[in-house]
């Protein structure tokens, strides 16, 4: 039987920043293994045309709502409108994130405050409004993308190591909390990975400038993920090269990970202050 149906009722998955890369990905995987999808991103026009291509292709009931995370009301009004169509959520991807292109120094506060509300406030929101029901019928999967930047030294002034290392560990905790529910939850650090978030920074070209072993293709961080939380394994680092990166991290004292971040990291949040 495939994944996302059981004998009574198709389940159904729940995917942010679905209208690209990673997010995009996630959904394509779960419309293949025969799950529903309610996805949702900023973009109305793109994840209608994903949407439609997902359900021709795999026969799935696909929904789209359009929300803009940075809003502290958007994941009550997305549970809203779920509720209001008595959809229930038994997959939760929260994948939605962005770079920042300057430092917390630089940037206006609200493009910080905007920043935290999607990285760090907006996927506990989702996560406590999707749980109780799935804990109710003792089926759930949560999968956090994070980076592999949660473990690495923070650039000058840089807020997103932090913030995905806030997911890595509250998504632990999460995950401790819902063991022998039926809930798992898995937090996914990707790398380097071919989507779009490397031209929203303003470095569109970043991936030519960089060894291609240092770089993933969406599909192959969601298949990797995906496998991973059916394990309930508490995090996944995606590729072999990530996870050789992960051990010399853990392995090198923070000062010494710190002189040697990549320039490619440093010179994205240098741009900011010239
Ligand atoms: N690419 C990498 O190298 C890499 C590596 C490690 C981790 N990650 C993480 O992977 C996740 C997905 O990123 P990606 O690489 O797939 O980037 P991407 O191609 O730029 O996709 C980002 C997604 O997030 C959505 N999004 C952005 N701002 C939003 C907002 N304010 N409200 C709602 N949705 C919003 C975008 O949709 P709209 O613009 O339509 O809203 C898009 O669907 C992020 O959390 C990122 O931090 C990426």
């Amino acid at each position: 039987m495939e994944a996302g149906t059981t004998d009574q009722k198709r389940r159904t998955a729940l995917v942010t920043g679905a209208s690209a890369g990673i997010g995009e990905a996630f959904a394509t995987h779960l419309a293949a293994q025969g799950f529903d999808l309610v996805l949702t991103a900023r973009r109305l026009d793109v994840l209608q045309k994903i949407a439609e291509r997902l359900q021709a292709e795999h026969h799935v009931n696909c929904r789209v709502i359009p929300a803009d995370l940075t809003n502290p009301e958007s994941p009550r009004r997305i549970f809203y409108e779920l509720a209001r169509d008595e959809i229930e959520i038994d997959v939760l991807v929260n994948n939605a994130g962005l770079g920042l292109k300057k430092s917390l120094l630089t940037h206006d506060w609200r493009e910080i405050a905007a920043f935290m509300e999607i990285m760090a406030v907006a996927w506990l929101h989702l996560s406590k409004l999707a749980i109780p029901s799935m804990l109710e019928r003792g089926y759930g999967r949560i999968a956090n993308v994070a980076s592999l930047a949660a473990f690495a030294p923070e650039p000058p002034g840089g807020l997103y190591s932090g913030v995905k290392a806030q997911m890595v560990t509250t998504s632990r905790g999460l995950r401790q909390e819902c063991l022998g529910t039926g809930v798992h939850i898995t937090a996914v650090c990707p790398g380097y990975t071919h989507t779009e978030f490397h031209s929203r920074l303003g470095i569109p070209d970043l991936a030519k400038k960089m060894p291609r072993w240092m770089w993933q293709q969406p599909a192959a961080v969601v298949s990797e993920a995906w496998r991973a939380c059916e394990r309930n394994r508490p995090v996944v680092v995606t590729g072999r090269a990530n996870k050789m990166f992960r051990l010399m991290l853990a392995l090198m004292p923070y000062g010494m990970a710190e002189k040697n971040m990549p320039k490619s990291i440093a010179d994205v949040r240098n741009r900011g202050r010239a």
